[in-house]
């Protein structure tokens, strides 16, 4: 099982929207997904309508280390696509972590229960820092954190998030590798010059980071997002093929492209199972 967590410590960067594309995207791969909700607002948790929703979620899988599914997980209407939602809207998991022996590792040791039945675990995160959210990092295999295309937010990145990664870094020495963080560049505007500028100039800032880089992918300003959040419905099903008259891919195109940059493992799944099998869903219909 592989674990994606999406970090930043910007709200409204796209964490939870790519969260739930990706997820939808995998499953409709034919991939098992996990979707975890540990934002204290529960948007991931709303996106997809429940066909079975379970009594419980993350308040129990890390409060009190719950890890039946029929507890804590629900299925989503996406075939292959679960979730854990949240309901610690008072955050108390931040005050109950801080004071656990077992503190910022307990997800990483709650995730053999999951291993049999997922092949992805997808961890969507607060946008400010806390120990749930340096929990959930410290679980990963892969952060992911997407960034609006401007100047300044390029800026704060790395007194923000970046610093989050790097105050963990003793954990190395208890032998938790840090995982690579990957910058997504999120809501761009193609038709403004300063993109390629904000690209150009975050490349040659980490082309020598190790643990930092910056994704081939982009994902363009588009309603199909908005579109497909309104719907319940993965991007990818929403705008399946290039819409005329609109200048980028389509969403199934970048969505594609992102989880296959992310996860080169399943490129014999994604090429050949996402293109074809969902139908195509367009808003107007
Ligand atoms: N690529 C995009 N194009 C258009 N709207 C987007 C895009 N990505 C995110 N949004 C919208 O921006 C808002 C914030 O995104 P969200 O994923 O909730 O951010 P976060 O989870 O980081 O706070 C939402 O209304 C979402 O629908
Ligand atoms: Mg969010």
């Amino acid at each position: 099982m592989d674990v994606l967590s999406l970090i930043s410590t910007k709200g409204g960067a796209g964490k939870t929207t790519v969260a739930a594309n990706l997820g939808g995207l995998l499953a409709d791969a034919g991939l098992r997904v996990l979707l975890l909700d540990l934002d204290s607002q529960p948007t991931l948790s709303s996106y997809y309508a429940l066909e079975n929703p379970s009594p419980e979620g993350c308040y129990e899988l890390i409060a009190f280390n719950r890890t039946a599914g029929e507890l804590i997980i629900s299925h989503t209407v996406i075939t292959g696509l679960d979730v854990i939602v949240s309901n610690d809207r008072a955050g108390h998991l931040n005050t109950l972590l801080l004071h656990a022996p077992d503190g910022r590792l307990r997800l990483r040791n709650l995730l053999p229960a999951f291993v049999d039945d997922y092949d992805m675990l997808i961890v969507d995160t607060q946008g400010a820092r806390s120990v749930v959210v340096e929990m959930a990092i410290l679980a990963s295999d892969l952060a992911l954190c997407p960034l609006p295309p401007e100047m300044l937010a390029a800026r704060e990145l790395r007194r923000g998030t970046l610093g989050l990664f790097e105050e963990l870094e003793p954990y190395r020495h208890l032998g938790v590798a840090l995982p690579p963080v990957k910058l997504l560049l999120n809501q761009v505007n193609f038709n403004r010059r300063d993109t390629r500028l904000i690209m150009h100039s975050l490349r040659r800032t980490f082309e020598v980071d190790v643990h930092v880089s910056l994704c081939d992918t982009v994902i363009p300003d588009r309603v199909a997002y908005l579109n497909a959040a309104s719907l319940g419905l993965p991007a990818h099903r929403v705008e399946s093929r290039p819409a005329s008259g609109v200048r980028g891919p389509c969403a199934a195109q970048v969505m594609q492209g992102l989880a296959l940059e992310l996860f080169p493992q399943w490129r014999e799944r994604l090429t050949h199972s996402v293109w074809h099998s969902p139908p195509c869903l367009s808003p107007a219909h």
